[in-house]
């Protein structure tokens, strides 16, 4: 039983790094426009699944808004403990009372671009795709460095 369950661990990380190092030709840098087209069009994130513990529509929290869906590509869906794995992206819709997207925020972890801050790309989209702020911002990561033990993710628990 035991050598089974190390096998599937292997298979998990083994497709996301498999996926990843073939996608990594075709994934976006630290780039706003370049992360937009990445999850819109190459690998539209309408299509990728929700954290096992947070699927669908949610109630959220200030300053986020009050509706959200939170998205994750595979990377960060078969990352099973924090920090998740290079490529990671997170996609959180945020919605009003009225159920009308608002903004569109994302994490992207890019290796080596903010290793103080848990290599974090930060952006906050219109639902056009204008990025602002992004990058480094230190609202997004003073609020969210609160869960720095938990790769500053906030919806979903690492066991
Ligand atoms: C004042 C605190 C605060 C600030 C500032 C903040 N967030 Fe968040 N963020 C949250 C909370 C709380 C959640 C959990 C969901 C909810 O309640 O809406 C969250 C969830 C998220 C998620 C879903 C992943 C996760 O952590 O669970 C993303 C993506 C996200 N925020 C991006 C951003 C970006 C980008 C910025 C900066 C533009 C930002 N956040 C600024 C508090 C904050």
């Amino acid at each position: 039983m035991k050598k089974v369950a190390i096998t599937i661990g292997v298979l998990v990380v083994t497709a996301c790094f498999l996926s990843g190092s073939v996608a990594f030709a075709g994934m976006p840098g630290a780039d706003p426009d370049a992360l937009w087209h990445y999850i819109t069009k190459v690998s539209p994130y309408k299509e990728w699944s929700f954290w096992p513990d947070h699927q669908g529509m949610q109630p959220g929290r200030a300053p986020h808004g009050p509706l959200h869906k939170v998205y994750v590509n595979s990377c960060a869906v078969n990352s099973l403990r924090p920090p998740v794995q290079e490529g990671a992206i997170v996609v959180k819709e945020n919605y009003s009372k009225a159920k009308e997207l608002k903004a569109i925020t994302v994490m992207y972890k890019v290796r080596g671009y903010n290793p103080n801050d848990g290599d974090w790309f930060w952006a906050k989209y219109t639902p056009e795709g204008a990025a602002k702020p992004f990058g480094k911002p230190t609202g997004c990561i003073g609020c969210h460095g609160t869960r720095s033990n938990n790769d500053f993710i906030l919806v979903h628990e690492f066991k």
